[in-house]
């Protein structure tokens, strides 16, 4: 079987103004400008296969966005590869089109004054969907995020939430195999995530295809993506299972007790000492529960960046 994406070895070079300080450096840059490169990826290389649901995660401006625009075409890599569902996105050939989706949480795609039902047959006609399909997948996903009341109201008037959930519908119209989704849970209340949230993992359950999802939010990473890829800097730190980085990069547990008097205490130990630890709270305090519980994943994720920013220095 051919993987549905691969990318080797993509790095991207940003060109961008070096701006000098000052007025006199400001006229110096209108006059001669002056550049500096920055690589906001480097050597990114993984493979994605049909079914997965890959988290992407990583600090701001580590390059997770970038290297969704290359995967989808829309930025041109300044070496490696990628292979789209065996396409070269670049090309943005119509069948490779036909077959992926981008979803933005902080740009949209739907035109602004009018109703969002509007914008879904425009993307019928641009993405030639069939009549049948259009209607039962027009159908599916308006049940299913439950859009039915709000299809006919100019986007400009719909909230944040609905507005997302429309973009994803829109998304999703021509059942795209491949899904890009940069940050779709961005800004949203956390009731509205929970919901985008259910949306996605029903979606992914229910239809072929492979997603990639990036998020700030470690909520949505910890529900949907049993795979992450972290990136920090343009370059990739893990890729592997959720659950194998806190092992490998958590060495510690939390112990939680909570005493007679009501007061809870938190108590950070080494995984291996545990049980000894345990034993040595039960017999020292007061104590009417106990529990074990793993670092969150949030705190995990930090300190894989503080350790790969540590032997940077
Ligand atoms: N069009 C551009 N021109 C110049 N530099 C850019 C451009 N787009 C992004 N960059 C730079 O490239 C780096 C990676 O940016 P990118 O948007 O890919 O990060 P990101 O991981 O998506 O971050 P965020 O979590 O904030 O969305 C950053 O240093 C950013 O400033
Ligand atoms: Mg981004």
């Amino acid at each position: 079987m051919t993987h549905t994406i691969i990318c080797d070895s993509l790095t991207k070079t940003y060109k961008v103004e070096k701006k000098r300080p000052g007025l006199t450096g400001s006229l110096r840059d209108l006059i001669k400008p002056q550049y500096k490169s920055v690589m906001a990826a480097k050597n990114i290389s993984f493979v994605i296969d049909e079914g997965e649901l890959v988290g992407f995660i990583g600090p701001n401006g580590a390059g997770k966005t970038t290297t969704l625009k290359m995967l989808s075409g829309l930025l041109y890599p300044t070496s490696g590869s990628v292979q789209v569902l065996g396409h070269d996105p670049w090309l943005r050939e119509y069948p490779f089109l036909t077959q992926i989706s981008l979803v933005m949480g902080q740009k949209n795609q739907l035109w602004w004054d009018l109703p969002a039902i509007e914008s879904f047959s425009l993307a019928k006609d641009i993405y030639n969907i069939p009549a049948n399909l259009y209607k039962k997948n027009l159908s599916e996903l308006t049940e299913m995020l439950d859009l039915s009341k709000v299809l006919n109201t100019q986007v400009r008037k719909l909230s944040l939430g609905q507005r997302m959930k429309a973009e994803l519908a829109v998304a999703l119209l021509h059942s795209p195999k491949v899904l890009f989704l940069d940050e779709p849970t961005i800004g949203l209340d956390v009731v509205m995530q929970q919901v985008v949230r259910n949306f996605i993992k029903e979606y992914n359950n229910t239809h072929e295809g492979a997603i990639i999802l990036t998020s700030h939010y470690m909520e949505d990473v910890k529900e949907l993506c049993k795979r992450v890829i972290i990136i920090n800097e343009g370059e990739i730190l893990y890729d592997g299972l959720l659950a194998d980085v806190i092992a490998k990069f958590s060495n510690e547990k939390i112990i939680e007790v909570i005493l007679r008097s009501g007061k809870v205490e938190t108590h950070k130990v080494p995984r291996d000492e545990v049980t000894g630890r345990s034993a040595k709270l039960l017999q020292n305090l007061d104590i009417v529960d106990i529990n074990i519980k793993e670092i969150p994943i949030e705190e995990v994720i930090r300190q894989v960046f503080a350790s790969a920013n540590k032997n940077k220095k």
